[in-house]
């Protein structure tokens, strides 16, 4: 082998070393910038502590970025094939939404009740009046013990799903 060839060689795997080398880091810092902030994965779960809730009383809580209705229902109040149950309680779970035009209904003791049209959905968030054409739409959630996590996608989500309720 000349010597030639030799040096070519040294200098071909040097200029390699070095665009290795700075690869590594301009590849860690895309993976840095591409990633999600904390903040912006955090924002995609909501936690609501389900033994907090009186019979009756829906929290409204905020799940990327649209109101989500938690109800505890009441003895009273009528089961239906949406009802999260947890325990002995039976809760709703639904996207603050009204599915006509997208207000925000509020609760009238029994019922949510939308101010825009008049629509109207009861403690199960199915349309009982005027012009929504389905009932609330259902957030993806799972449940940790007596903790529903919003955003997630656990069984009990998935059975409500197939059901299409
Ligand atoms: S937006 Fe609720 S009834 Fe029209």
């Amino acid at each position: 082998m000349s010597n030639n060839t030799n040096r070519r060689s040294f200098i071909g795997f040097s200029f390699a070393a070095v665009a290795a080398a700075g690869a590594v880091p301009m590849l860690i810092g895309m993976k840095k910038a591409w990633d999600p902030l904390p903040s912006v994965l955090a924002g995609g779960f909501t936690e609501v502590d389900l033994t907090t809730l009186k019979p009756g009383n829906p929290a409204t809580v905020e799940w990327r970025g649209k109101p989500v209705f938690v109800l505890k229902k009441t003895a009273e109040m009528e089961s239906s094939d949406r009802d999260l149950i947890v325990g002995d309680d039976r809760f709703t779970v639904a996207i603050g939404l009204c599915t006509h035009l997208g207000c925000i209904p509020a609760w009238k003791k029994t019922a949510w009740k939308c101010a825009c049209h008049g629509g109207q959905f009861d403690a199960s968030g199915k349309q009982t009046f005027g012009p929504p054409p389905r009932p609330l739409d259902l957030p993806e959630f799972g449940l940790k013990g007596n903790i529903l996590v919003l955003g997630e996608t656990g069984p009990e989500y998935k059975k409500l799903m197939t059901a299409k309720v």
